[in-house]
Parts: C-alpha cells; structure tokens; sequence
C-alpha cells in the first residue's frame, strides 16, 4: 500500500482558476464539498436516496451532474484532485438546486481506503489519466491493488464502469477485472449500448484524434 501512495496516478500542476471557479470553491464548498476522511453513513449524507455511487476523477464534472440530475433516487460523491474543476462543479450543483451530489477534493486512493466493505452500489471511472509512455504505466489508477479496494467496497450487484479512449489500457482493465471471480461481466468483452453516460471533454477528444470509446462495466456477483 505504501509503495503504491508514492506514485501518484496525477501531477498537480499549477492550477489557472477563473474568478468564477475560485469563488464557487470559496462560496459552496462548505455546502457541497467533504471533508476527508468521508463520513461514510452515505445514507445520512443523502437521506432520500437509496443507492450510492462514487465517480473517480470527474474532470470539469460535466457528466456527473447530468447524471446526478437524471437520477434523484441515487447519492453520487464525486472526487477530483484538480480545483478549477472542483470549483465548476460545486457552481454547476448551486446552479441546479442538486441535492444528491456531493463533491471530494482528495486522492481517490486514499479515499477508497478509507471506505467501509460493501457500502457503494457502483463507481464510474471515465477517461481515467492514460499515462501512454511506458515507463509512466505505473501511475495508472485502475491496476490491479486499486481495484482490489474499490471492489471491496462495492456491495454485491454493485456495479464497476469504466469508459476510455485508449485501447491498450481498456484492454488491461477488462483483463484485470476478469481475475477477480467476486465479479462477473454480463458482456461479452467491451460493454455495449451503455446510453445514459453523458460525452466528456476527454471523450470529444479521444473521438476527434480518431480513438475508439471502449466501455467496460463489471458487477459484484451475489445480488440480493
Ligand atoms: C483525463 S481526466 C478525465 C476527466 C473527466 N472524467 C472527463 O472524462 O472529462 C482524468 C481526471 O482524473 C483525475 N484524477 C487522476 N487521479 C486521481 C486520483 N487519484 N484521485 C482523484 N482524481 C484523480 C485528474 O485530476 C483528472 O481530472
């Protein structure tokens, strides 16, 4: 565990925040942000919720409110390392009177840690950091120690959905996933006809440099 916190799956370069973006972190972090470590009675976070999702590295959070939005019977506790991003966010959740979003600025690492077994119904990944060069392969979040957690803190019929533009690594999560037998895909390979997840910058741009979207959703076995 500790060899693994000393690579971090991010750099934090200087962050240019708009004023905008600077006041929402000031104005509503209080109201929509967490504190680390989580208090993890997400049912008292979100009381008229019944399910709880968490999504990794939300970016600008641009699919995560439509998301939010779309299903007011589910809590979504979204972690981003990068303010300005945090910060359009938190405005977007203000905007929009969502009462079912939360926002964690933390390492997702040190976040999933600290979660209790079995107490999120699903975890969205989408266009985690790909790290191409080789020699930065090693900083890429969704190896197979990382997912070892997250799944342990999926409850059974939880549900794990990745989506990223670049094939090789896709191919290394679908490959990893399929070595825990606590999980079972119901697709054959790449997941298909998933119609819900909203498009991402990251997505935009994977299609523009004419890279393919692979999707990969697994769900804990053992459904009630
Ligand atoms: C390539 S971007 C994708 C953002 C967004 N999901 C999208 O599709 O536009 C990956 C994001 O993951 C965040 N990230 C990487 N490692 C993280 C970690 N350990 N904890 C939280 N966020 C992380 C980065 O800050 C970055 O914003």
């Amino acid at each position: 565990m500790e060899a693994r916190r000393q690579v971090h799956s991010y750099v934090l370069r200087a962050a240019r925040m708009s004023d905008g973006q600077r006041r929402a972190v000031d104005e509503f972090y209080s109201l929509y942000g967490l504190t680390f470590p989580p208090v993890p009675n997400w049912a008292e976070l979100f009381p008229h919720c019944k399910r709880f999702v968490m999504e990794i590295g939300f970016g600008n959070g641009e699919a995560t409110v439509e998301i939010a939005q779309n299903r007011p019977e589910t809590g979504f506790i979204g972690l981003e390392v990068h303010t300005p991003g945090v910060g359009q966010l938190l405005r977007e959740i203000h905007r929009r009177g969502l009462t079912n979003l939360k926002v964690l600025r933390h390492d997702a690492v040190d976040v999933v840690e600290a979660l209790p077994r079995e107490s999120l119904d699903g975890y969205h990944v989408f266009f985690p950091d790909p790290w191409p060069k080789k020699r930065h392969h090693k900083r890429r979040l969704l190896q197979r120690p990382f997912l070892q957690e997250m799944i342990a803190t999926l409850k059974p019929g939880g549900i794990l959905y990745v989506a990223t533009d670049w094939q090789e690594y896709a191919e290394e999560v679908l490959a990893a996933l399929g070595t825990f037998p606590e999980m079972r895909n119901p697709y054959q390979g790449w997941a298909e006809g998933v119609t819900w997840r909203p498009s991402t910058k990251f997505e935009k741009r994977g299609r523009q440099e004419n890279r393919p979207i692979r999707e990969i959703l697994f769900e804990k076995r053992g459904a009630p």
